[in-house]
């Protein structure tokens, strides 16, 4: 754990999500960013910034690969709050040779194929998302997953040289579904209809009953890999 994530630790300590939020973007102007996929622990999050008029910018990974239902609620949440939710796309020539190389499906075919996919669509856009700045704030909950148990919800990033900070961290879902509803908050359809967790839309599909949250993330993939490049590097650092 470096000085600054220690820093950010006393600075939050005791304070509710939003005021922890103003209070980091009061100490580190123009140098607090957060990563929406548009999923709903994210729209609670966006809404507390926009609301709330906290100056942190909010950008979205725009793989190419999508949901439709994920454009709609992007759409929906920028003409609701009247603000922008910035895009990053990858390298249009990393992309291409990808596809001119291996076909527009090359994930399903190896662990390296999908973490190549994962590299180009959403690791290397990521890391111009976050240059330059102090903290990166995300959307995830300790409930998640078992690996995001062993979280916390301020972790030092040594890859993007920041910190992370986690400001619903310890919400369950029941949580975040009441912070939705009280504040009708726009959110992503596809959560009704069986997918606790959204991704890009070939590599995500819905959970049964008593399947775990991230079970319908790369779910043809052993369970132990599961992780798309943006938040190994914490877990791995443990
Ligand atoms: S992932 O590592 O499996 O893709 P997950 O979907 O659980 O992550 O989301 C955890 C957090 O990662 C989100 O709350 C969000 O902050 C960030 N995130 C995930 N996917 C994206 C994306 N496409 N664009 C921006 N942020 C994302
Ligand atoms: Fe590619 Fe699937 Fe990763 Fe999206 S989740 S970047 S489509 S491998």
């Amino acid at each position: 754990m470096s000085t600054q994530a220690d820093d950010i630790k006393q600075l939050t300590a005791g304070l509710d999500p939003v005021a922890a939020l103003t209070k980091l973007a009061e100490q580190y102007p123009g140098q607090v960013v957060f990563s929406s996929s548009f999923g709903w622990e994210d729209q609670a999050i966006t809404h507390m910034i926009f609301a709330n008029n906290i100056p942190i910018k909010i950008f979205t990974l725009e793989t190419g690969r999508i949901f439709p239902e994920t454009y709609y609620t992007w759409n929906r949440t920028m003409e609701i709050y009247g603000k922008t939710i910035f895009a990053y796309y990858p390298q249009h020539e990393a992309v291409e040779k990808m596809l001119n190389e291996k076909g527009p499906s090359s994930f399903y075919e190896s662990v390296e194929n999908r973490k190549e996919c994962c590299g180009i669509r959403k690791v290397e856009p990521l890391n111009r998302a976050l240059a330059g700045n102090k903290v990166w704030i995300t959307g995830i909950r300790a409930e998640q997953s078992v690996n995001r148990h062993d979280m916390h919800n301020v972790e030092w990033d040594e890859g993007h040289n920041l910190t992370k900070f986690h400001p619903i961290f310890d919400w369950t879902l029941d949580d975040v579904k009441a912070f939705i509803k009280q504040y009708t908050i726009p959110y992503n359809t596809l959560h009704d209809r069986g997918f606790p967790s959204i991704g890009c839309q070939p590599c995500t599909r819905a959970i049964r009953e008593g399947e775990d949250f991230r079970a319908g993330r790369w779910w043809w993939e052993d369970q132990s890999k599961k992780e798309c490049g943006l938040h190994e590097l914490i877990i791995d650092n443990k």
